[in-house]
């Protein structure tokens, strides 16, 4: 069996084999890859530990499928387009040697520095060429990536190093997002401040910006990359090391890092680039996400490089220099699979259609979505004026912990429905729940989303603390991991995803726990108590609605609003700012304390009536209050 599935007919071969025989099914596929040394058993799992491994005693090195492998037949092909934020800037090509070459250059940097196999090493970086080098030079020498956002604070990355106990940090001077220039090597001194293990702190140069070097600390990239062999012999890895640590917030307030391993992740990555995207040799692949998020991580660099494609990486935002540079870089670059959230055809959307409408967009042949819902609205939008009617849109629903799409069209292949992921990939054994945890076996039914067998790319532990991943994913309902969202089957089998059913919220296609940004509001020391829902917002999908109990109502409130939103920033970063922040005197809460977030949702989404039975309330009134002030 080969890793591509060329019709329906031959996926529901593969999905049928995956379910009958599962170990089989993966190990032809695993096949594919190049290995040190296969296995000696493919699975060993119980999801009560829970314990998965996959591909027991083999050993590999990702970056030896990404990049080594296709040297001798592909070495002169472009691996990784850059395209800078600024357009005037000049866009620079790496064929698959010259990548080999700076991953090569980087994780002989790291080497010197004394990065070892198994170190933690915390990438706090805009999206340079430095960033993709960096991840795949740890992944080269075994020490593992833990890409933080740079769009987060010092407090987030400080709280991330700590929890992994990183001893190194890559950055840079500053970064460049759309008309906007942000100090990055500061923020990341600030947050070392909070930190002891780190021991050396690499800096990329970008904007030449003057930065404070600590001796003995700080080293320049440039200083030393010029010094060292262009040659690094991959570490061999077990498959069942970790390859990478990314956090991501869950229903509690701390954030938790969701670690993959080296040999299923591989696995999964590249086998699901492959099909979902149905990718040819010489098609350009671009996807928007940045690296921070594991979006960029399995679809720009590790699944794009170990199909030997040509994958893409943007520098900048949607909206600069105007709302037409997604359309202006994928005409320039004959951009053929294009792949984006929702949030941003949204943003584009309301933008006007002059913008899309200006370039030809001759070269896609497939346009892809992820990281929420993708609407109606939103989808034919994206399938008439982008896509001029000819290309199929997939929406691809899947998980940091999931490590690559679970349920999607395969594109071209398989019939689509706006608004829906569609069918499970072969090997995801999706089943819907009701809340007894029992599973449904009808169509045309809405439950909970849970996965009943695992895949060789789904997390194998939370950093530090494997009882809190067993927690989170798999004691909610036994015997199953549990995604934490709701979905519906239509009457063929195929999904579509409701959103969250947990307490964290999703906005622009980025997870934040409600307790998370609770907890940063409740450190402003005139805040007695909040509770903080998410409610439907046009373009970010969902947006952040705050209620807040001041210790005495304030004179003016705008005042102590954005004192809260400052310390928010501070806290967890730009991109967790309440969109609508209520001071109110109380909450409405159960006789018991609990605060009923059913109410404070319906009230946030704009809805006065029908807010059920209140009766039970410790104090009803507070509602009609609440209610009152609510801001639209
Ligand atoms: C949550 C995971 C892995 C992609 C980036 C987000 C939501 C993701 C879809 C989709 C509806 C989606 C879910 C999921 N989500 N893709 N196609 N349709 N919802 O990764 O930060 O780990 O968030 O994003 O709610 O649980 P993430």
């Amino acid at each position: 069996m080969s890793l591509r599935i060329h019709n329906l007919e031959e996926y529901e071969l593969a999905y049928a084999n995956s379910i009958a025989n599962p170990e089989e099914f993966w190990a032809d596929i695993a096949n594919n890859f190049q290995w040190e040394k296969p296995w000696s058993k493919v699975l060993d799992w119980n999801f009560t530990e829970p314990k998965v491994e996959w591909f027991l005693d083999a050993k590999l090195n990702i970056t030896v499928n990404c990049l080594d492998r296709h040297i001798e037949n592909n070495g002169h092909q472009t691996a990784l387009i850059w395209e800078p934020n600024d357009p005037k800037e000049n866009t620079i090509k790496f064929t698959y040697k010259d990548l080999l070459k700076e991953v090569s250059k980087m994780a002989n940097v790291l080497k010197d520095l004394g990065v070892k196999k198994g170190d933690r090493v915390c990438l706090y970086m805009p999206m340079v060429p430095e960033l993709s080098f960096a991840v795949l030079a740890c992944a080269r020498i075994g020490a593992i990536h833990s890409v933080v956002f740079a769009g987060f604070s010092a407090n987030s990355i400080s709280d991330r190093i700590n929890d992994c106990q990183a001893g190194y940090v890559i950055t840079t001077d500053a970064l460049s997002r759309g008309a906007k220039q942000i100090p990055v090597k500061a923020v990341v001194d600030e947050a070392l401040e909070m930190v002891t293990c780190v021991k050396k702190v690499l800096v990329v140069n970008r904007l030449n910006w003057p930065v404070h070097m600590l001796e003995g600390r700080d080293i320049w990239y440039h200083d030393i990359k010029g010094i060292v062999s262009e040659i690094c012999e991959p570490e061999i890895m077990d498959a069942q090391d970790p390859l990478f640590i990314l956090y991501t917030s869950g229903s509690t307030g701390k954030p938790k890092g969701v670690v993959h391993a080296c040999g299923g992740y591989m696995v999964y990555a590249g086998y699901t680039f492959a099909n979902v995207f149905q990718y040819e040799p010489n098609d350009v692949f671009w996807c928007t996400a940045d690296i921070g998020w594991v979006t960029g991580h399995t679809y720009i660099l590790y699944g794009p490089l170990m199909n030997a494609s040509t994958s893409l990486m943007f520098e900048g935002i949607p909206t600069y220099p105007d709302p037409g540079r997604f359309w202006s870089i994928i005409d320039k670059h004959a951009v053929n699979i294009f792949y984006t959230a929702p949030t941003a055809i949204r943003s584009l959307m309301a933008a006007g259609i002059d913008h899309v409408l200006a370039y030809g967009l001759y070269s896609l042949k497939t346009l892809g979505s992820v990281g929420e819902p993708i609407n109606v609205e939103a989808w034919h939008w994206y399938h008439t004026h982008v896509g001029k009617g000819k290309c199929p849109v997939i929406d691809t629903w899947w998980q940091t912990e999931t490590g690559g799409v679970m349920i999607s069209a395969l594109a071209g292949i398989s019939p689509l429905i706006p608004a829906h992921a569609g069918f499970p990939l072969p090997g995801i054994q999706t089943v819907l729940l009701n809340s007894d945890g029992i599973e449904i076996a009808e169509n045309d039914v809405e439950g909970y989303l849970a996965i009943k067998f695992p895949w060789p790319g789904m997390l194998r532990t939370t950093w530090g603390d494997h009882e809190r991943c067993r927690i989170n994913y798999f004691d909610t309902y036994k015997g199953y991991y549990f995604t934490g969202d709701g979905a519906k089957r239509n009457s063929d089998g195929q999904y579509r995803i409701l959103g969250r059913v947990d307490d964290v919220i999703n906005v622009s296609g980025h997870r934040f726990g409600t307790a998370e940004i609770e907890n940063a509001i409740n450190l402003n020391k005139q805040v007695i108590e909040s509770a903080v829902v998410g409610y439907p917002h046009d373009i970010k999908g969902q947006g952040i609605y705050a209620f807040v109990i001041p210790a005495k109502m304030p004179v003016d409130p705008n005042v102590l609003k954005d004192e809260i939103i400052e310390t928010i920033v501070a806290q967890i970063g730009r991109i967790a700012k309440p969109d609508k922040i209520q001071i109110v005197s109380g909450l409405p809460k159960t006789r018991s304390g609990k605060i009923m977030r059913r109410i404070l949702r319906k009230i946030a989404e704009g809805e006065t009536e029908n807010l059920g039975d209140t009766s039970t309330l410790l104090d009803p009134m507070v509602v009609d209050e609440i209610k009152n002030g609510a801001i639209k």
